[in-house]
């Protein structure tokens, strides 16, 4: 089974999940672009809200609702990709820029589900993790994290600079807690395990679920 086969039988499983009623998070990538046409198809009456505006564009134009994400206060589901998933639980994301409003929905929600191919599973976090800067200060923000270097993209849609941080990573808690800390950075894409309530992984044509356990 190709990549492309199995980010579509993950992102189809994880389509089933979604149920009238709910308020629910869409994440932004290409194994997330399966799972808005796997919804398109079903239609369950539910809110969504999207972590990117390339979600919301692509969630709209298969006739999916999406509302803005300012007065719900809570998801009660989200589901998104990862660039990388450890065995324990960890995840790089922001592979597409979009980690600052994927973490504050993963965040918000009562379940946060990833979905993801084969190829995502490493046995430890390597770099680049992604992270948005405030554009105010960057050269010394980059400094403070070198070796850091920008990405060439578009800002993103708060206003922020994508950069890729390119240095060791050791033990991620302790990454992510200085990376919180540095002053300039709004976000990075390091999310703890503690985020995550469940991660299906398509193996061939299995789909392997944990809840937010040991792979
Ligand atoms: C977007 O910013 C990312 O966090 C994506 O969720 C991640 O890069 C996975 O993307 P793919 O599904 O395209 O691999």
């Amino acid at each position: 089974m190709s990549v492309e086969q199995e980010k579509r039988l993950v992102a189809q499983y994880a389509a089933d999940m979604v149920k009238d009623g709910m308020r629910v998070g869409l994440g932004t990538g290409t194994t997330v672009a399966h799972l808005l046409t796997a919804l398109a198809l079903r239609r369950p009456a539910v809110v969504y809200v999207a972590t990117s505006p390339r979600t919301h564009d692509a969630a709209s134009a298969l006739g999916l609702t999406v509302d803005p994400f300012d007065s719900i206060d809570q998801l009660d589901l989200a589901i998104d990709g990862a660039d990388q998933i450890t065995p324990d639980g960890w995840l790089i994301k922001g592979g597409g820029g979009a980690l600052t409003r994927e973490k504050i929905v993963a965040a918000s929600t009562e379940r946060f589900v990833i979905i993801g191919d084969s190829t995502k599973l490493v046995r430890e976090l390597r770099a680049p993790v992604p992270v948005e800067l405030h554009p105010f200060g960057l050269a010394a923000t980059l400094r403070r994290l070198a070796p850091t270097n920008v990405r060439a993209v578009a800002l993103s849609p708060d206003g922020g600079v994508i950069a890729d941080y390119r240095g060791e990573i050791g033990e991620p808690a302790t990454l992510a807690a200085s990376l919180s800390m540095t002053p300039g950075v709004i976000e990075h894409g390091l999310f703890a395990p503690e985020l995550t309530s469940e991660i299906l992984i398509a193996k061939g044509a299995q789909v392997h679920r944990t809840n937010g356990g040991t792979l």
